[in-house]
């Protein structure tokens, strides 16, 4: 039976009496309302690690005045029945206090990303990576696994979470698992129950945009026209589209260079904002 943690340091101490131990231990972190994509990375943990932790902490620094941090579903419960079955050794469910014992904003310390934070939706969302790699930091002291699993849907954020272990030297492995979707493609996201069933409908041009991306991208066709078929896709559909654009999938910059690029959709559908992405290769 998975042991539910609230207290900070119960965390860090069964962590770390777990490594003494010789186990390996993974860590993946969420806000909640989970859905098959947070179970997929559950269960890549479960595969490479003897133990795994999961913290569920809606992580207010990361949400935008206007955002919806007071919305975002929380529902520890269900989620707690969902990894239950799974074989999840720790649920770590810590209060905003104890992770921010100075405040989530303001007066406490927090990371600068920059770099490949800066770009993106760090320039549509700023201050969310701060938020992010801050309370990333602070996690993975908290749970001082050997690796953790981030999905490749929150591309840029993987980006960043990767720069903050290289940046800061933290001996912590990244693992990226792939995007899990819904039937008709949708990747999954705790925000597509927003989606009113209109909405749900129109917001599968996300993935087309992406599919006709790949396809334009196979036959050479030149970015910037790519780029503009893309967003021409979502429009139609009714997205408010940020952008829609082809990179370098390392460093996120609109680079000519050789090495693998990476199509980045992010848009609104009504008041719901959905991002998803898609590497481009030649197969
Ligand atoms: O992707 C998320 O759910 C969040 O950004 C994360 C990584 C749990 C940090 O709060």
């Amino acid at each position: 039976m998975a042991e539910t943690i609230r207290d900070p340091k119960t965390m860090r101490t069964r962590v770390l009496e777990a490594r003494a131990a010789g186990q390996r231990v993974g860590f993946v972190p969420t806000m909640g309302a989970l859905h098959s994509g947070h179970l997929s990375l559950v269960e890549k943990a479960k595969e490479a690690c003897d133990v795994v932790a999961v913290s569920v902490f809606v992580n207010p620094s990361q949400f935008g005045p206007h955002e919806d941090y007071e919305q975002y579903p929380r529902m520890l419960e269900a989620d707690k029945a969902l990894l239950e079955p799974m074989g999840v050794q720790w649920i770590f469910t810590p209060d905003v206090k104890d992770i921010y014992p100075y405040g989530p904003s303001g007066n406490s310390t927090t990371i600068v990303v920059g770099g490949v934070g800066d770009l993106l939706e760090g320039l549509i969302r700023p201050g969310h990576f701060s938020g992010v790699a801050t309370v990333i930091l602070k996690l993975f002291h908290l749970v001082p696994a050997h690796s953790t699993f981030f999905g490749a849907k929150d591309w840029q954020q993987t980006r960043v979470v990767h720069q903050l272990i290289e940046d800061l030297h933290l001996s912590i492995e990244l693992v990226v698992c792939p995007t899990i979707r819904e039937a008709d493609g949708l990747a999954m996201s705790s925000r597509n129950r927003y989606l009113s069933p209109d909405e749900r409908r129109r917001a599968v041009a996300v993935v087309r945009a992406l599919k006709k991306a790949k396809e334009l991208w196979q036959a050479t066709v030149p970015l910037a026209e790519i780029e503009s078929e893309m967003r021409k896709i979502m429009e139609e559909q009714g997205f408010s589209v940020d952008y829609a654009v082809v990179v370098d999938s390392e460093s996120l910059e609109p680079t000519l260079c050789a090495g693998e690029k990476i199509a980045l959709v992010a848009g609104r559908i009504g008041t719901t904002r959905l991002i998803d992405n898609c590497l481009l290769s030649q197969d």
